[in-house]
């Protein structure tokens, strides 16, 4: 699953120990493993290889730059879905031919940095964004290539925060509307400027079935062969991201169970297939570590007092996620044979890990067995790779955390800890 394990008694990332990495580097720290990110992008690009898919990372996963690189190396194109996104991917040596740019509310600042750059695909959201794009790319002199974003209207069995194909959600265009879109797309001034050749949907993150993906797919398959049969030919799917990542143990899907029930369906239909995976690819490849200040009870209650909280990794205050958290270094006494949820041992005391920041909503984790641990200990928060740093604030006046990527037995920071000035530096000289 991921290259973090414990070895007699300590937490190591690839060949090393975290305590040291921390000690280091200093707390809160996100610490990222190569090994993982490389391996879970083979993953998905093997059990999709059938289909000679464009592989677009999601960037809003985790942005660094380095680790951008790191998948551009790989092979990964990028899904964006902001002109800050592309900004971050050219720096990365991003090739924006490989780029597919969703987003409901792209502003014409971001549309015209896109065409000057000559994305591959814009999934485009709305009947009025497909108009906007036209007459930009018109002003642009530029022909852009684009894909309709609909919404199948599928249930992703997700939290319901994560859920982006169904009505009721802002996204896309419903499947109803989409065909009349095209077709009158197609006989507008507008097909001048934009070569309307794809279907996208993405119908949500965190999923952990099939169906959902094979309900979705059929419905975009049903719409490419309606609008075949009305002679517009559309040659791109794009079917977005999604597939989850492991947080609780025996949760997570691998990539052939996807593969297994979408390339049979994708074979064959001759169409260029795109995919946007992120959390699969990040999700297990990063940690959180952060170090306990204090210890106190309070009420019935048994606190341990962090510093690093929802600031930096808010998927617990905002969707109520698990996320295991274990001492970096246990001793062989508390090392734990896998991670998983409640993992029952003898002489753990039930504690709630909570950060420093002024909201009740501010915990990481409630009613957690831990080992007993003191003042100074360090706390690893595990699957942290995913919609961690990226969703990071600087609420309170925290700094952000530093990062570190780890290639084996090497370690490089690959994002400086803030400062006290970067908080400042945007207001200075205004
Ligand atoms: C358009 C789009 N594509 C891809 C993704 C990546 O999803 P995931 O990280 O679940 O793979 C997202 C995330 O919400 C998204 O909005």
């Amino acid at each position: 699953m991921d290259l973090f394990r414990y070895r007699q008694g300590r937490l190591y990332c690839e060949e090393l120990p975290v305590a040291d990495l921390a000690r280091r580097f200093g707390t809160p720290l996100y610490i990222y493993s190569a090994g993982t990110l490389r391996r879970h992008y083979r993953k998905l690009a093997s059990a999709f290889a059938p289909l000679k898919p464009l592989i677009c990372y999601s960037v809003k996963v985790c942005s660094n730059t380095h680790i951008l690189r790191l998948l551009r190396e790989e092979g990964a194109g990028f899904d964006l879905v902001s002109g800050g996104e592309l900004y971050r991917v050219l720096e990365a040596g991003g090739d924006p031919a490989r780029c597919c740019f969703a987003g409901v509310a792209k502003t014409d600042a971001e549309i015209r940095f896109a065409l000057a750059k000559g994305l591959r695909l814009f999934n485009i959201e709305s009947e009025e964004e497909l108009e906007n794009l036209a007459h930009l790319a018109a002003e642009a002199g530029k022909r852009a290539r684009a894909a309709v974003r609909v919404n199948p209207n599928v249930d992703p069995k997700t939290h319901r925060y994560m859920a982006t194909g169904k009505k009721e959600t802002k996204f896309g265009v419903d499947l109803e509307r989409a065909e009349r879109v095209f077709r009158q797309f197609a006989a507008s001034a507008g097909a001048r400027h934009v070569s309307l050749e794809g279907v996208h949907c993405h119908i949500g993150s965190q999923i952990t079935t099939v169906e959902p993906y094979v309900q979705a797919v059929t419905k975009a398959l049903d719409l490419v062969r309606a609008l075949g049969g009305a002679g517009i030919e559309i040659t791109t799917l794009d079917f977005g991201g999604g597939f989850g990542a492991e947080y609780e143990g025996g949760q997570a899907l691998d990539a052939e169970a996807f593969a297994c029930a979408l390339v049979p369906l994708l074979e064959g239909t001759g169409l260029e297939i795109v995919m946007e995976p992120g959390r699969f690819i990040a999700g297990n490849a990063g940690i959180l570590v952060t170090q306990v200040q204090y210890v106190k009870a309070g009420g019935d209650r048994r606190f341990l007092l962090c510093d690093s909280g929802m600031h930096h990794l808010i998927r617990p205050a905002l969707y109520g996620s698990y996320h295991h958290i274990w001492p970096v270094d246990p001793g062989e006494d508390f090392t734990p044979a896998q991670r998983i949820r409640d993992e029952a041992f003898p002489g753990t005391e039930v504690v709630d890990v909570v950060g420093p920041i002024c909201e009740s909503s501010d915990f990481l984790a409630k009613d957690r067995h831990l080992p007993p641990v003191r003042r100074g200990g360090l706390l690893a928060v595990f699957s942290a790779g995913a919609y961690g740093m990226t969703m990071a604030s600087e609420y309170n006046s925290f700094p952000r955390p530093a990062e570190v990527l780890v290639e084996e037995a090497e370690a490089r920071l690959i994002r400086r800890r803030g400062t006290y000035e970067d908080l400042v530096a945007p207001e200075k000289d205004v």
